[in-house]
């Protein structure tokens, strides 16, 4: 009989560390109920220790999500572990994951710790989570380097502590798949009280093996796998979570596991991560990529008319792609808009909150027929990145761009109660606008990253510009989309910069004050 493959997501913990992917609390539970609507088992939600922003991150995601457990993470210190549970007293199912180095190089060399003194603190670090909570996991970090009679000798002492999970993170993506398979099956046989816990792993893709890895993990015993939407995290990122689950699902005669994820929503979540964090998703990235479900060659499209198994081993609707369906127009009314962005996971608080989308998306059919429900999500997207408390809102904005002549941008903002307007000459008509922005907010932060994507097909299309600002060891991202990409790049600067007015940016854990 099939057993359950569990499925841990770490985007908003692991997949935050990577450089620039840094997330609002808003932020973090709106792809907390996304990856719910996906239905993970569960959501590693951030590092409470790690800063204040932090810790009330976790807490908002532990409040927001009632299906998907919640985890947070913490170094087997009485400190973090209690700053862990105390960020997950709301969460209607917790788990607290705590962690120690257990590699000759990391427990010499960063933690200045014998190995006795480490079997100790993790022995103790479990108890006390599990005064918090009975769903206590425990990470041998570095395990991929580690000797196996250590892992041995502590993941006995940490079962017999109360730990049910055992993880064996592949910290700096240095196993290879064999090895690693082999490593979870000796581990499973060699531990006395092995059966009283679930194995899990978490690998790192530094050689582009952390799915190969996790899989391989699976196929000896591994019964949870931590990964991340889009493959997010720590430099080449975690294994990816798509991958994971279509391959145990598209395999389930290799597999004697699956997962309860709905993979429908697959495709959904992958884009909201993506507008989130400034990450684009590159073209041929299995299951998500633009180009995974594309047929080019006159050979391949021809088998697929006739019988679409003859190249495809999954099919597009199952992880989510909507193949551009035309959802709204013009005429459509608030009850049928209601209930398209509901299905795509829209929650509206109020009427008003309704209203004021709709009110946006009229606009938006006004200047382009077709409305798809990838204009319907970047919508929501815009919407869900503004908050009631904005100091900078749009007002117009004027560019001249001419051959031959140098672009010039004339802007307006109502910046509290003021109405102010600033002009500025640049390289091109959104450098220009950009520049006038900055010259009334003068927020003295580096533009270190600028995309554009076109959220559908044809020159009508709507741009989705994402803009990333940092001052400090403080950065934002803004999102902005509109069929004008000047528009769309204004809308996207105002709005990172209203999440640095108010404060609701976090410190990048990197920056953080562990
Ligand atoms: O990569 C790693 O080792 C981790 C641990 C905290 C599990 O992220
Ligand atoms: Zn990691």
């Amino acid at each position: 009989m099939s057993e359950k493959l569990i499925i841990f997501d770490t985007t908003l913990r692991d997949g935050e560390q990577s450089p620039g992917a840094s997330m609002t609390r808003e932020e973090k539970v709106r792809i907390a109920r996304a990856l719910e609507r996906l239905k993970v088992d569960i959501i590693e939600a951030g590092f409470p220790a790690a800063s204040q922003g932090d810790f009330e991150s976790v807490q908002a995601v532990a409040k927001a999500i009632s299906d998907s457990t919640v985890c947070g993470l913490a170094r087997a210190l009485d400190k973090d572990i209690d700053c862990a549970g105390a960020a997950l007293a709301g969460a209607r199912n917790s788990r607290i994951h705590t962690f120690i180095a257990t590699s000759p190089i990391h427990m010499q060399r960063k933690l200045n710790m014998s190995p006795e003194q480490v079997i100790e603190y993790a022995v103790r670090a479990v108890k006390r989570a599990r005064q918090f909570t009975d769903n206590v996991e425990f990470s041998p970090e570095d395990a991929g380097r580690s000797e196996e009679d250590f892992l041995c000798r502590i993941l006995e002492a940490v079962i017999d502590a109360g730990a049910g999970t055992l993880n064996i993170p592949d910290t700096v993506g240095y196993a290879m798949p064999e090895q690693f398979g082999l490593l979870i099956a000796k581990l499973r046989q060699r531990i006395p009280n092995s059966d009283k816990a679930i194995f899990s792993v978490h690998c790192h893709n530094d050689l582009g093996l952390a799915v190969a890895n996790s899989l391989a993990a699976v196929s000896n015993g591994a019964r949870q796998v931590e990964c991340t939407i889009n493959g997010l995290g720590e430099r080449a990122g975690n294994a990816a979570l798509e991958e994971v689950v279509m391959a145990v699902k598209t395999r389930k005669d290799f597999f004697s596991c699956h997962t309860e994820v709905d993979t429908r929503e697959i495709v959904a979540c992958s884009k909201l991560v993506s507008s989130i964090t400034g990450f684009p998703v590159q073209p041929n990235k299995a299951i998500v990529g633009a180009n995974a479900f594309a047929h080019e060659s006159g050979i391949h499209q021809d088998g697929v008319l006739k019988s679409r198994e003859t190249y495809e081993i999954m099919s597009a609707e199952e992880v989510g792609w909507s193949a551009n369906r035309m959802v709204l127009g013009k005429h459509s009314g608030r009850n049928a808009f209601r209930t398209r962005m509901q299905e795509l996971g829209a929650g509206f608080a109020s009427e008003e909150e309704l209203n004021a989308v709709f009110f946006r998306f009229k606009q938006l059919a006004d200047k382009k027929h077709e409305i798809f429900d990838e204009d319907l999500q970047a919508l929501l997207n815009e919407a869900g990145g503004e908050s009631d408390d904005e100091r900078v809102k749009l007002v117009a904005l004027k560019v001249c761009s001419e051959t031959g002549e140098i672009p010039c941008a004339s802007v307006t903002l109502k910046v509290d109660a003021d109405e102010l307007t600033g002009a500025a000459s640049g390289g091109g008509a959104v450098d220009a606008s950009l520049k006038a922005i900055e010259s009334l907010v003068n927020t003295g932060t580096s533009l270190t990253l600028y995309s554009v994507n076109n959220i559908t097909s044809g020159t009508d299309a709507q741009g989705e510009v994402t803009v990333r600002l940092e001052k400090g060891g403080r950065i934002v991202n803004g999102l902005g989309s509109d069929t004008d990409i000047v528009i769309a790049s204004a809308k996207a600067y105002i709005n990172a910069v209203n999440k640095l007015l108010s404060g609701k940016d976090r410190t990048h854990p990197q920056v953080g004050e562990v």
